[in-house]
């Protein structure tokens, strides 16, 4: 499977490469700076003649231009797209009265607006493609479905994403392309490095496992569904049952 991996160079993004290499497929890893160390690592993880993993370096979701061109240097490559994993997200936490229309502009860009653009260039490629089909995994979040207050920006663009997932699940479908989105409840990385102590006892406290997620277990739903051939317009929540 050739699969592309947007945000690939830390975090969940980076699991998610790093499990897909494990498992024998190829990744176009779209990160906007090309680490050596990183790169070394990601190829540590190839186990079979042939494969590959290759960075695709744009300046972000926000550049349309950068976008399209690291589309273009993906369907131009000659190789088939199997699956694309929109990972690359932004947070921002202010109440609703104290944000600024340019903070949800800037939110919604990289994680709707830029993520829908690109996935625009790379479904018209597995529409185009000989045997057609592909799969889309959208990285949401609970906060998309679960309202907080001091989210209103995070939230109500993962609340557009998962709306998007289950538009073009049903538009796609005569493609044979399945879309679908993982919801991940709070995973340790630097998404929330400045959430306070107090908060994520709170939502310790609101989850039915009384456990944080890991990044593997984020990649595990998504490799499932990269895997799986008859699920589309679903939302997963990886999130120790915050309901
Ligand atoms: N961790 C959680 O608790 C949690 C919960 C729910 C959902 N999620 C979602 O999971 C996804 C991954 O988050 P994470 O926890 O791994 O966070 P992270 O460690 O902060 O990683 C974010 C990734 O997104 C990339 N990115 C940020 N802005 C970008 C832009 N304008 N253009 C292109 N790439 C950009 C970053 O690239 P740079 O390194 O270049 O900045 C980085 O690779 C996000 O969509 C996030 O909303 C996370």
């Amino acid at each position: 499977m050739n699969v592309i991996v947007t945000g690939a160079n830390r975090g969940i993004g980076r699991e998610i490469s790093s499990r897909m290499l494990q498992e024998g497929h190829n990744v176009w890893a779209c990160v906007r700076e090309s680490d050596g160390e990183w790169l070394r690592e990601m190829q540590s993880f190839c186990r079979r003649d042939g494969q590959w993993i290759r960075p695709v370096v744009w300046s972000g979701l926000t550049d349309r231009d950068s976008v399209r061109h690291a589309a273009g240097e993906i369907t131009g490559s000659g190789f088939a797209v199997d699956g694309l994993v929109n990972n690359a997200g932004v947070t921002s936490t202010s109440t609703y009265m104290m944000t600024s229309m340019e903070e949800m502009k800037n939110v919604f860009e990289v994680n709707l607006f830029g993520t829908l653009l690109f996935t625009q260039y790379i479904a018209k490629k597995m529409i185009r493609q000989k045997n057609g089909g592909g799969k889309i995994v959208n990285i949401a979040s609970v906060r998309g479905i679960k309202p907080e207050a001091g989210n209103i920006s995070y939230g109500t663009s993962k609340a557009a994403l998962i709306y998007a997932t289950k538009v073009l699940a049903i538009e796609l479908a005569d493609y044979n392309i399945k879309v679908n989105a993982v919801a991940p409840g709070m995973i340790p990385t630097d998404i929330n490095a400045s959430k306070s102590e107090k908060l994520k006892d709170r939502i310790m406290e609101e989850t039915a496992l009384r456990r944080f997620g890991e990044q593997k277990d984020v990649a595990n739903a998504v490799l499932w569904l990269l895997h799986f051939s008859n699920v589309s317009g679903q939302v997963i929540c990886v999130d120790g049952g915050y309901v």
